[in-house]
């Protein structure tokens, strides 16, 4: 018996041996020492000084001091980072795109997303125009956008995600992993929890749609769509005909004062008949030969030409973040591409799940510290909420300016970020396609 389960159990573990083996990392940053000399800042924006600075730090609130990541420190900023690694396909790979990210800011207006760049980029001229194939991670915007962006370049073209999965929105460390694999499906996780999955046909609009409607293809002309007919058994009942509509009112008295010649002969005023049901309908029954509602059978679509390739980035070099900030205060770290979803699910566990608890007693700490001090600054409170409603009207106005990422999908100007909501900007990309 022992004998025989043996090789099984040497071949499992010569397996599990094998998969940690062949996982590949492209590019890993923890940000440790050494992290300025592989991330080049971009001098996109620096003239007019609107190009914001770096923080290396672990934030205000943290699980372990010692694990620091950047953070943008300057409001009203545009940022612009990348690092390079060596060029790869992800040809007959799994690819996994995972980072954290902090925003101590309670943001209000500003995304959490980065990017992977392919081909040869200027990576001190990176900036909102330069071209991108995936962008992902959190997007917040005002009350209307808290979701997760999952945008693909696929042609030359930005597409997104066709279903919206709803981002973290509070103080704390999460951990945002796209996962894409090459049988076309991916899969979308938040702090190792998967919070959708499907397929690159179904899920953003890369190809035209594999069946459409028959173009056509017409309704026969005697096609029946009526759910319900008249009874023909039912027959109007004898007499129906002769109910008046009207009957004069049997509690109607002449008036004393009636007189007979001058006014004419007094008859009763008239009142609707209870008994009156309108002119006759036979009742209606279900129609026999009901068909169900005419639809266009699909055929398959002479414009939709498969890619085998679909899924595929053929020169994948640097990852990046480039974003427009209202307010400051998001920290980025644990960057990691690689090949293998389970190595960075332990990457996330090592990180994030090790220091959450300990970043959450950290952050409530503080929360209870800035509590007190305001209430000490202004004893009779209630002043307080009104600034802080002041900065939300402030930043309202900023949701224009936002747009952020919307711009780089369409590849205009920067500038004209500061115009036009994300959701128009969103659909001029959708139009686009
Ligand atoms: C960097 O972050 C630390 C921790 O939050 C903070 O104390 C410091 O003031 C920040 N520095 C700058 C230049 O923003």
């Amino acid at each position: 018996m022992a004998r025989r389960s043996s090789p099984a159990a040497i071949s499992f573990l010569v397996f599990s041996m094998l998969t940690i083996a062949s996982a590949k990392v492209f590019f890993e940053e923890r940000f440790n020492d050494g992290w300025e000399s592989r991330w080049i800042k971009s001098d996109w924006k620096k003239d007019g000084n609107m190009a914001g600075e770096w923080n290396y730090t672990s934030g205000k609130w943290n699980g372990d001091p010692n694990d620091k990541g950047i953070q943008t420190s300057e409001d009203y900023r545009f940022y612009a980072i990348s690092a390079e690694f060596p060029e790869f396909s992800n040809k007959d790979k799994t690819l996994v795109f995972q980072f954290s990210v902090k925003h101590e800011q309670k943001l209000d207006c500003g995304g959490g997303y980065m990017k992977l760049l392919s081909g040869a980029v200027d990576q001190k001229k990176f900036g909102g125009h330069t071209p991108y194939s995936i962008m992902f991670g959190p997007d917040i915007c005002g009350h209307s956008t808290k979701k997760v962006h999952a945008i693909l370049n696929y042609n030359g073209v930005n597409n997104l995600l066709k279903k919206d999965i709803p981002c973290e929105t509070d103080q704390l460390t999460h951990v945002y992993t796209f996962i894409l694999h090459p049988d076309a499906t991916y899969s979308i996780l938040i702090d190792n929890v998967e919070k959708e999955s499907g397929s690159l046909y179904s899920d953003w609009d890369l190809l035209p749609q594999k069946k459409i409607k028959d173009p056509e293809a017409k309704k026969p002309e005697d096609w029946d769509e009526k759910e319900y007919i008249p009874d023909p058994e039912d027959r109007k009942p004898e007499g129906y005909d002769d109910i008046p509509k009207e009957i004069p009112d049997a509690d109607a008295t002449k008036p004393e004062d009636w007189d007979e010649e001058e006014d004419g002969e007094w008859t009763a005023p008239t009142i609707p008949n209870p008994e009156y049901k309108g002119p006759w309908k036979p009742k209606k029954i279900k129609n026999p030969n009901y068909q169900g509602k005419w639809k266009a059978p699909m055929i398959d679509n002479p414009e939709f030409k498969d890619d085998p390739d679909l899924y595929v980035y053929p020169n994948l070099k640097y990852v990046g973040v480039e974003l427009w900030q209202v307010k400051s205060g998001t920290l980025f770290d644990n960057v990691l591409v690689c090949d293998d979803v389970e190595y960075a699910k332990k990457l996330a566990e090592e990180t994030w799940s090790k220091n959450k608890d300990a970043e959450k007693a950290a952050f409530d700490e503080a929360e209870k510290k800035r509590e007190e001090e305001e209430a000490k600054k202004d004893p009779a409170d209630s002043d307080v909420e009104d600034e802080d409603t002041d900065e939300g009207a402030d930043s309202d106005a900023d949701v224009d300016l936002d747009g952020t990422s919307e711009t780089d999908k369409d590849g205009s100007d920067a500038e004209v970020k500061e115009s036009g909501t994300s959701k128009t900007k969103e659909e001029a990309v959708k139009d686009e396609l």
